[in-house]
């Protein structure tokens, strides 16, 4: 039986900060208590004075392997899993995809296949359905009850992921039915279409124009038409990257009738914008991703939004391209850069920064970084919290450390860093995972093949 004790640091949960000890055993929390007031032994000892004691982040949306714009997400679930537990996240909730044509079963395994054996930390999928019909609706209630409790619609990308309007509302109905939750990427696919040939037929190629044809309109048009069709289907609606101040307005306007709509924003929307995509020369094209990053003044209204519970997580939609020989594939044509930024490492800490300018509590931080997004994804009470039972994901986190994020010492599988040069004041110490430790002081002890696939219940909403 393998103990191990975390003394004098400061607990914080979404739901309070305590000073306390906490005791692990055989992977789970047993105990918390008082600083001192329990003569606990243990096979290790944490002291943890001065720091943070917080439950390992969870983050919701990560997309390793994926192929995309004819290449393929840099990060394999070994990369990117190692990456996410240096940031101190240690559940990820990745995106399973069913290609055109083919079955969800065939999607699932082939996600199976590539994360087995292959993950520092414990994973759960989603399944993107890219071809809804009869059969695959028929598929839904399988994939359900292994565990696979929520599925993502696309309204934009015609030709790859896209579904149209009837098929979304189909898939909603039977995801309802279901008991599952129906994930959107909401902008309007087909209408980004033309504006794309309309400017690559003016000579506007250079990333920058990437986020201009993505209107902030087209982003709100189809959160609003993705709130009615959930609402005519019955299903709760997750809404996925939240950009524009207008689609969260759509988002807020729906939460203010009562209707299980929920959103979720990235920190490359928190911290990034539009100044990053018109970078010069084809630098522009570290930044492209959907939906794209907006305007600086829209950054304000999205902290607003984590503040009143307008948006309730933050994933990173980590999706890495390397610069050399994968965004270039954009050069002279920005419809052709892979979309998609990592950040699966940077994503405690960026929103630590939320905590440091004081634009949310600590345990805000706390619950949009862990235990809302474990308790919309059917995880808590295992994930998202410390408390007795949950899993022993832990993270001592020493919030006076500055840092500067840089892709020369990162470990994202990826050339340059969304955020180069950013200093940022918190800095993960150690990391545990079912009480196996991960990350201690710049020492990585983790292994591939240590995580396990989480099969999920269904998602309480907040
Ligand atoms: O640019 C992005 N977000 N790439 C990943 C795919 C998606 O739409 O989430
Ligand atoms: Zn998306
Ligand atoms: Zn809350
Ligand atoms: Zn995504």
């Amino acid at each position: 039986m393998a103990r191990t004790l975390i003394t004098g640091g400061l607990v914080i949960t979404a739901a309070e900060e305590t000073p306390a000890d906490v005791l692990v055993e055989d992977g789970r929390v047993v105990a918390l208590a008082l600083p001192g007031s329990q003569h606990w032994s243990a096979d290790q000892v944490f002291d943890a004075s001065g720091k943070y004691v917080v439950p390992g982040g969870v983050d919701a949306h990560t997309h390793m392997e994926m192929p995309f714009g004819g290449t393929r997400a840099a990060d394999t679930f070994a990369t990117g899993t190692r990456a996410a537990a240096w940031g101190g996240t240690t559940t990820i909730v990745d995106f399973a995809i069913q290609t055109r044509g083919s079955s969800l079963r065939a999607g699932l395994d082939d996600w199976h296949a590539k994360a087995d054996g292959n993950c520092a930390v414990d994973y759960a999928f989603h399944m993107i359905v890219s071809d809804v019909n009869e059969s695959v609706l028929r598929e839904m209630p399988g994939l359900v009850g292994e565990g696979v409790t929520s599925f993502k619609l696309f309204m934009a990308y015609p030709g790859v992921f896209y579904s149209d309007d009837g098929q979304i509302l189909r898939a909603m109905q039977q995801a309802a039915e279901l008991g599952a939750l129906t994930m959107v990427h909401a902008e309007n696919g087909p209408a980004i279409d033309v504006l794309v040939e309309q400017a690559l037929a003016r000579g506007e190629t250079d990333p920058r124009y990437h986020g201009e044809v993505r209107r902030a309109l087209l982003e709100a048009e189809a959160t609003h038409r993705a709130v009615q069709l959930a609402r005519v289907a019955g299903a709760p609606l997750y809404v996925v990257h939240v950009s524009a101040r207008e689609a969260l307005a759509e988002i807020a306007a729906a939460r203010d009738l009562g209707l299980p709509v929920f959103g979720e924003t990235c920190p490359q929307y928190l911290f990034l914008s539009t100044d990053d995509l018109a970078a010069p020369g084809f630098e522009g094209a570290k930044y492209v991703c959907s939906t794209p990053l907006r305007p600086k003044d829209h950054q304000a209204a999205l902290w607003r939004g984590l503040r009143t519970d307008d948006l309730q997580v933050v994933s990173t939609d980590h999706c890495p391209f390397c610069f050399t020989g994968q965004k270039e594939l954009g050069r002279g044509d920005f419809s052709k850069i892979p979309n998609g930024l990592p950040g699966v490492e940077n994503r405690m800490d960026l929103l630590h920064q939320g905590v440091v300018e004081g634009r949310i509590s600590r345990r805000r931080w706390i619950e949009l970084a862990c235990a809302a997004p474990a308790r919309m994804f059917g995880l808590h009470p295992r994930k998202g919290t410390i408390a007795p039972g949950s899993d022993a994901d832990l993270v001592i986190y020493d919030p006076h450390a500055v840092q500067t994020l840089s892709a020369a010492t990162h470990h994202m599988n990826v050339d340059y860093s969304a955020y180069e040069g950013r200093t940022v004041t918190g800095r993960v110490e150690t990391v545990f995972s079912r009480g196996e430790v991960l990350l201690d002081r710049g020492d990585y002890l983790g292994r591939p093949g240590h995580g396990a696939f989480l099969p999920r219940s269904s998602c309480q909403y907040l």
